[in-house]
């Protein structure tokens, strides 16, 4: 897996939501993007799944042009994204949830009872929940289940977007324990996208600061806390 991002600018009418980004992501990296509320965070997430239309510049994946790909072929490709806001369907089980974000294995039934075999052993409350609606697990638990029904596909590149907004801390640090277990103990590639900065660094191997559709700066996270505007988002007083 490699995504290569070369001079990507999206611009709505007048607006420009991103301008001139260059980012890669290489196989089993964890690569964090950070910057405040408007930045362009989700707009850069979207137009990787081509959920929203870029104005000039490539997406690379595995030295393939992607722009213009629909997005169901890039999730056949091996991207998925984990939505700001989990959209997951309320009035739906958690099995139905799961079996949306199977959608292009649908054809393959042993496939998808794999796959949620691998989101059970994952999420193992999960069980006993498949058959109650969507609308009845926690904040927490749904966010789980939006990451599950991301997993559905089997993608090599995950990407998520706020995926500890309106968490209580604790629920927060089950979130991210999942996010390592994802990075260490699975190995797939990831791009997060999160206002929690300290945890973002945290699971990060590198990290990008993007900053009114620019991005500003890029490092490791151990140079990128040395950054005053990092510790800046981070409320560290600079
Ligand atoms: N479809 C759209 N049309 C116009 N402006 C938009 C649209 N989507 C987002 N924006 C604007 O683009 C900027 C970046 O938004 P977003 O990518 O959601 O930022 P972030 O995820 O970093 O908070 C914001 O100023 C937002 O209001
Ligand atoms: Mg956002």
């Amino acid at each position: 897996m490699k995504l290569e991002i070369r001079n990507l600018s999206v611009e709505i009418g007048e607006l420009t939501l991103l301008k001139d980004i260059n980012l890669t992501v290489s196989e089993g990296e964890v690569v964090g993007v950070v910057g405040p509320n408007g930045a362009g965070k989700s707009t850069l997430l979207k137009a990787i799944m081509g959920l929203i239309n870029v104005s000039s510049g490539e997406i690379m994946y595995n030295d393939k042009k992607i722009n213009g790909l629909p997005t169901y072929e890039r999730v056949e490709l091996g991207l998925a994204l984990v939505p700001e806001g989990r959209h997951i369907f309320p009035n739906l089980t958690v099995r139905e949830n799961l079996l949306l974000g199977a959608y292009v294995i649908r054809k393959d039934k042993k496939k998808v009872e794999e796959r949620i075999e691998f989101v059970l052993d994952l999420f193992p409350w999960m069980r006993e929940r498949l058959n109650q609606l969507g609308g009845n697990l926690s904040g927490g638990q749904q966010q789980m289940l939006a990451i599950a029904r991301a997993l559905m596909s089997n993608p090599k590149l995950l990407l998520l977007d706020e995926p500890s907004a309106g968490l209580a801390p604790i629920i927060v640090s089950d979130v991210y324990k999942v996010i390592s277990t994802l990075k260490n103990e699975v190995g797939i590639s990831m791009l997060l996208v999160d206002q929690n900065v300290k945890k973002t660094l945290e699971v990060s191997d590198r990290a990008y600061v993007l900053e009114r559709g620019r991005l500003v700066l890029e490092g490791r996270p151990e140079e990128l806390y040395k950054e005053d505007i990092v510790r800046a988002y981070m409320g560290v007083k600079v």
